[in-house]
């Protein structure tokens, strides 16, 4: 049976033209971007033109992108480069419990110094806007809200959120855009957001490059020593080829038609397995009210590690959860934090679409979930 990959948040295929991209940039234009010969500036020239072009997507300025090495550096570059510049003018910074472990992580490290608060979230994942108020006060430098999140696919609301954040003067409003861009209208500047962090391979782009924003009034201060790459704020010789292969993927990422289709899969694939598959329940926001690629549901009475690998066998790819932290047997924070039932937590799915997954596909994905529930439930 041919593979069925229902996995694109945790990360997805490149498209064969990014690709290609990649392969040009590795064996023709391989030269370093900072050498004054002619063949350094061919890799500048792509640099550059990757800059632009992620620019424009965002509708920033290409002087306010710094290319880095994935989402998780972007995020700890974006809070331990903010704590580090504005450290003298308040100790307070504000995060949600539902952050990807790149940005709640290097929370929890700055706890000792810093007073950290966690925004509580709704059972759809949505922060609760009059906490955020209460938390907010003139010793606030940083907040870090996520646009989209990673498991349910809930989305925040950016506008109203930076319209809190914008009565205080020294404060950054950071925001985690990796599971946003190319999924929903996602334009840092209009949305009142300072810093924001993409990521390449959640767009059929490569793994291993990034980029942050940075709007041209803030302060970062870096966070690695090296040479002057990106303005020095991520030193080391620009990962030319990757960077390529982004810039690709941004050209081909999805149409509004595309978006309105993976919203239309969504949706025969959480109906059907609602109303043909007792036990079943669709966790978070509700299913046009989230993400179009991100679906999470508990099955009663059925371990999600079981149920991964039981599909793997006939070639069908999800998930439990974040890919980085499925591996591990603490529980999952973000369920937790939105009150899903104890005993649900570790009976859950994510499955996330893209735009090359089909009607067939997600047939064949039901008819097999089906057959595989009905195996498990007898043999448990
Ligand atoms: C919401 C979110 N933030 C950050 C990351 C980390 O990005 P990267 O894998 O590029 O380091 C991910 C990837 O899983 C993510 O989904």
């Amino acid at each position: 049976m041919a593979e069925i990959y229902l996995d694109n948040a945790a990360t997805t295929k490149a498209f064969p033209e990014v690709a290609t991209a990649v392969q040009e940039a590795l064996t023709t234009n391989y030269a370093n971007p900072s050498s004054l010969h002619q063949k350094g500036l061919a890799a500048e020239k792509i640099v550059k033109k990757a800059r632009k072009k992620l620019a424009q997507q965002l509708k920033v300025k290409a002087d306010e992108i710094y290319f880095t090495s994935g989402g998780t550096e972007a995020n700890n570059l974006a809070i331990k480069g903010t704590v580090k510049s504005l450290s003298n003018y308040g100790n307070r910074i504000i995060t949600t419990k539902i952050e990807h472990p790149s940005v709640l992580n290097v929370y929890k490290s700055l706890e000792a110094d810093w007073d950290v608060k966690y925004l509580d979230v709704n059972q759809n994942g949505k922060i609760d806007l009059e906490q955020l108020q209460e938390y907010l006060n003139n010793d606030t430098i940083l907040v870090s809200i996520m646009a989209v999140n990673n498991e349910l696919g809930t989305i925040q609301p950016l506008n109203k959120i930076s319209k809190l954040t914008k009565e205080y003067q020294n404060l950054y409003l950071h925001v985690d855009g990796i599971q946003a861009l190319g999924k929903i209208d996602f334009f840092p500047e209009r949305l009142g957001i300072d810093i924001c962090s993409v990521s390449a391979h959640k767009i059929h782009g490569p793994k291993g490059v990034g980029a942050l924003y940075a709007a041209e009034d803030t302060r970062l201060k870096n966070i690695f020593c090296g040479s002057g790459q990106e303005e020095g704020l991520r030193p080391g010789t620009e990962n030319v080829p990757g960077i390529a292969g982004f810039a690709k993927a941004i050209d081909l990422l999805a149409s509004k038609e595309e978006i309105e289709q993976m919203y239309q899969l969504k949706e025969t694939l959480v109906n059907r397995i609602l109303t043909e598959i007792e036990g079943s329940t669709l966790n978070g926001p509700a299913i046009r009210d989230g993400a179009p690629h991100i679906a999470n549901i508990s099955f009663a009475g059925i371990r999600g590690e079981i149920l991964v690998h039981s599909l793997a066998e006939d070639d069908i790819y999800v998930s439990t959860g974040a890919a980085c932290s499925s591996r591990r047997k603490d529980s999952n924070h973000i369920l937790e934090a939105i009150g899903i039932a104890d005993d649900l937590i570790d009976k859950t799915i994510r499955f996330s679409l893209s735009t090359t997954n089909t009607e067939a596909e997600i047939e064949t994905v039901i008819t097999k979930l089906k057959e595989k529930i009905t195996m498990l439930r007898k043999i448990i």
